[in-house]
């Protein structure tokens, strides 16, 4: 079986139980048991490949294939190990497999650079377990300073509860991050779960930069009552204002610039039963765009509009700001550098493009400078079981992903000249992403 083919197959056995909390489908939340087993069965592969590897304090697992060296900062590669709800098998496992076959890929031919490569598999982007994302690699990025930590689950079980049975510590969370001299870039693998390589008959593209998102909790209060006998024109219904709200929301991001984007994807209803007036509902609003620009615009845009509906409606309103992931640019230097592996990689003139989906490199930005790879997927399908990958596509990216660490260990003596000498600072660039998601 070639390497491509391996991952591949390694991300399939990883899409179902004990790898997945849900018998039926593949669902990996943040320190679940799925999530626990998968960590044991990538430290297997990881130590196969010529890594140590280790759990960190924020649950992450991070391979180390050692430089010529000792201690000597690492080269980042990896995604995340999490799911999503009924998720495809790809979605961020697909760059972790891929960042242990190119470390085995070196490891087979006895080469090592002046710089370490560690492998990491983020324990949380998605947000699907907590009420906000990329937990795991903010902690990573030291980034968390910030953000309340006292968070539950849909189940009531608290961050650090669900740490200590993982065998953690909320209070060491924090000690996850990484000095800025441990690292000296961080690049990523992943599937573009969008339509664009497919239509233009692409195996691998690169990623210019990723979305701005904002991340809201809606709550409304209305009044509960008896479904036979409050009468409809004394009603204060939670549900139905929260209805209204929703396709609000849904207009504003189809009134909006071709980049905008408007999701509410949860919503918890109370007391919910049927012979209940709802009373409260909480849903998320995810708003995304190309620039900060549009997405504040529409969020503002979408607080009018709620805040027109509640009072009408006269049930009460709050919302509140759970998360802010700036627009982020990938480094230019390292991005040129990726190009380059690409085109080896597949003898076509490179196809760049912008992220529409967050990824872990959004945060690892704030830290070091970032690249990302996108790999085919078919029909442009994610965040659903039906999505699909061809080995080819993945032995391209492969490829793609070895040379560019070749080309990352030439560019410099010590391997970190490429970075940001296409542009300037990557922290100085306010690039207009409109338009390109
Ligand atoms: C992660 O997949 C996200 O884009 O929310
Ligand atoms: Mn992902
Ligand atoms: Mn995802």
């Amino acid at each position: 079986m070639g390497a491509g083919a391996r991952a591949v197959a390694r991300c399939d056995e990883l899409g179902s139980a004990p790898y997945s909390d849900d018998p039926a489908g593949l669902f990996r939340p943040y320190l679940g048991p799925g999530h626990k087993a998968t960590l044991e069965r990538i430290s297997a592969w990881m130590v196969a490949a010529g890594m140590t590897a280790r759990i960190d304090a924020a649950g992450n697992i991070i391979g180390r294939y050692e430089a010529l060296v000792p201690d000597a900062s690492a080269l980042m590669i990896g995604s995340h190990v999490d799911s999503v709800r009924d998720a495809g098998r790809y979605d961020g496992m697909l760059g972790v497999m891929l960042g242990i076959e190119a470390v085995a890929w070196f490891a087979e031919r006895g080469r090592r650079f002046p710089f370490a490569i560690e492998v990491i598999g983020f324990g949380d982007e998605e947000g699907s377990r907590f009420p906000v994302s990329m937990l795991a690699t903010r902690a990573v990025a030291g980034s968390l300073a910030e953000q309340p930590l006292d968070l539950t689950d849909r189940d009531g079980i608290g961050l650090d509860t669900a740490l200590h049975d993982f065998g953690l510590d909320l209070e060491h969370l924090r000690k996850a991050a990484r000095p800025r001299e441990d690292v000296l870039a961080y690049v990523e693998s992943h599937i573009e779960q969008g339509p664009v390589l497919e239509a233009e008959d692409r195996a691998l593209g690169v990623v210019s930069a990723i979305a701005a998102q904002l991340r809201f909790r809606a709550a409304v209060k209305g009044v509960a009552g008896h479904a036979g006998t409050m009468a409809m024109h004394l009603r204060h219904d939670a549900l139905a204002a929260a209805a209204e709200m929703v396709l609000a929301i849904e207009r504003i991001g189809n009134a909006g610039t071709e980049d905008l984007v408007a999701t509410v994807g949860h919503m918890t209803v109370r007391p919910g039963v049927p012979n209940v007036v709802p009373g409260d509902v909480i849903f998320s609003i995810d708003i995304r765009a190309g620039t900060n620009t549009v997405r504040d615009q529409a969020a503002d845009t979408v607080r009018a509009a709620l805040t027109d509906i509640a009072h009408r409606r006269q049930v009460t309103l709050s919302v509140e700001l759970q998360q802010d992931l700036k627009a982020t640019p990938c480094d230019p230097g390292l991005t040129r550098l990726m190009e380059q592996a690409v085109q080896t990689a597949t003898g076509t003139v490179p196809r760049t493009l912008v992220s529409g989906a967050g990824h872990d490199a959004m945060v690892m930005a704030g830290l070091v400078p970032v690249s990302m790879l996108f790999l085919r997927c078919r029909a442009g399908i994610s965040h659903h079981p039906d999505e699909a990958v061809m080995k080819d596509d993945v032995e391209a990216g492969l490829r793609a992903m070895t040379d560019f660490i070749e080309r990352f260990a030439t560019s410099t003596v010590d391997g970190a000249g490429a970075v940001g000498k296409a542009d300037g600072q990557l922290t100085e660039q306010k690039p207009d992403l409109t338009g390109h998601v």
